[in-house]
C-alpha cells in the first residue's frame, strides 16, 4: 500500500486539545493492545477533537466516517464499480484503515443499521479480519490499526441501540462537558476571547445543562460556547452573539428562548 495515501490520512498539526481526565493515559494504553474504543458523550463535548489529537500524538493516520441509517456494509467495506474498462473493485474506508494501519473513526455509529455494523465485528476481535465476500479476498488488519467508535447515549430510541455483541468488543471512554474552569480555558483559545468573556459564556452554559430534561433535551454544548465566542471576537455585541450561537440553535420553543435570554442578559 503507497505511503502517500497513508500520508494523506495523517493529522499535519498538532491539534488543540484540552485534556479533561485521564482520558489520554487511558486512550493510549487502549491503543498499545489495539483495543477497539468507544468514545461515549454529548455532542460538541470534545470527542471528534480528542480523536484528532491522539491521531496525531500517535502519528497515526485517521480515517473518520459519519455513519447514518442508509449507510450499508458496501459504503464501509467497498464496491465493484463500473468503468471504461469493466468492473474494479473501490475499497471502502473501513477497508481503507485496515489495510495502511489508520485509526478508523466511525462517528455516531448507533445511526447505522445493526447489519451494517456488524462488518466491524472480525475487526474488532482477535482475529483482525476484515472479510471482502463480494471479491472474495481476506484482508489481514495492519497490526496499527484501531478502530474507535462515537456514540451520544440517551440520544437514541431504544430500537437504535448496539447490540451487546458489538458493544462488549470496546473499552468505553465517557466524555462530558468540561467544567467551568476548563470549558473557559477552551473558549478562550478557541476563538481568541478573553477571559472574562469566556467565564461568563461557561457560566451561561452551566445555567442551560440544569434545563435538560426540564425543556431541553440537551444544554449548551462547548462547540456552540466558541460559536459565540467567535461571533464576539469579529466584534458581535455579546447578547446577540449569544442569542445567534447559543439560544436560536437549542431550541424554537418561545418560552424557552426567554428564559435563555433572560439568563443570559444578567451578565451582559
Ligand atoms: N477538551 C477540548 N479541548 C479542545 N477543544 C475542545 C474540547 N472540548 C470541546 N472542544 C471544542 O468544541 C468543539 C466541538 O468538539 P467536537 O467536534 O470534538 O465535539 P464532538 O463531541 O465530536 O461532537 P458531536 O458528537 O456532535 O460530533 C471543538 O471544535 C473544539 O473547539
Ligand atoms: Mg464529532
Amino acid at each position: 500500500m503507497s505511503d502517500s495515501l497513508r500520508d494523506q490520512y495523517l493529522i499535519p498539526s498538532q491539534p488543540y486539545y484540552r485534556a479533561v481526565h485521564d482520558e489520554v493515559t487511558l486512550y493510549e494504553a487502549a491503543y498499545s493492545v489495539r483495543m477497539p474504543v468507544m468514545l461515549k458523550g454529548p455532542t460538541g463535548c470534545g470527542k471528534t477533537r480528542f480523536v484528532e489529537y491522539m491521531a496525531w500524538k500517535l502519528q497515526k493516520p485517521l480515517i473518520t466516517v459519519a455513519c447514518n441509517e442508509d449507510m450499508t456494509a458496501s459504503d464501509l467495506v467497498g464496491r465493484f464499480l463500473l468503468d471504461a474498462n469493466g468492473t474494479r473493485w473501490q475499497d471502502g474506508p473501513l477497508t481503507v484503515a485496515a489495510r495502511i494501519g489508520a485509526i478508523c473513526y466511525l462517528d455516531e455509529v448507533v445511526e447505522a443499521r445493526q447489519d451494517t455494523t456488524v462488518v466491524i465485528h472480525p475487526l474488532t476481535d482477535h482475529r483482525r479480519v476484515l472479510p471482502l465476500e463480494k471479491k472474495g479476498e481476506l484482508v489481514s488488519a495492519h497490526p496499527d490499526f484501531q478502530i474507535v467508535i462515537s456514540y451520544n447515549p440517551g440520544y437514541q430510541s431504544l430500537m437504535k441501540d448496539l447490540k451487546q455483541s458489538t458493544k462488549q468488543r470496546f473499552g468505553a471512554l465517557d466524555f462530558d462537558y468540561p467544567k467551568p474552569e476548563i470549558e473557559a480555558e477552551i473558549i478562550a483559545h478557541e476563538s481568541g476571547i478573553g477571559k472574562d468573556l469566556a467565564d461568563k459564556l461557561a457560566q451561561i452554559a452551566q445555567r442551560s445543562r440544569n434545563l435538560k430534561g426540564h425543556g431541553l433535551d440537551e444544554g449548551i454544548s462547548t462547540r456552540l460556547l466558541v460559536y459565540a465566542g467567535q461571533l464576539v471576537a469579529k466584534g458581535i455585541d455579546a447578547q446577540a452573539a449569544c442569542r445567534m450561537a447559543l439560544v436560536r440553535p437549542l431550541t424554537d420553543d418561545p418560552d424557552m428562548r426567554d428564559t435563555l435570554d433572560a439568563a443570559i442578559n444578567t451578565y451582559f
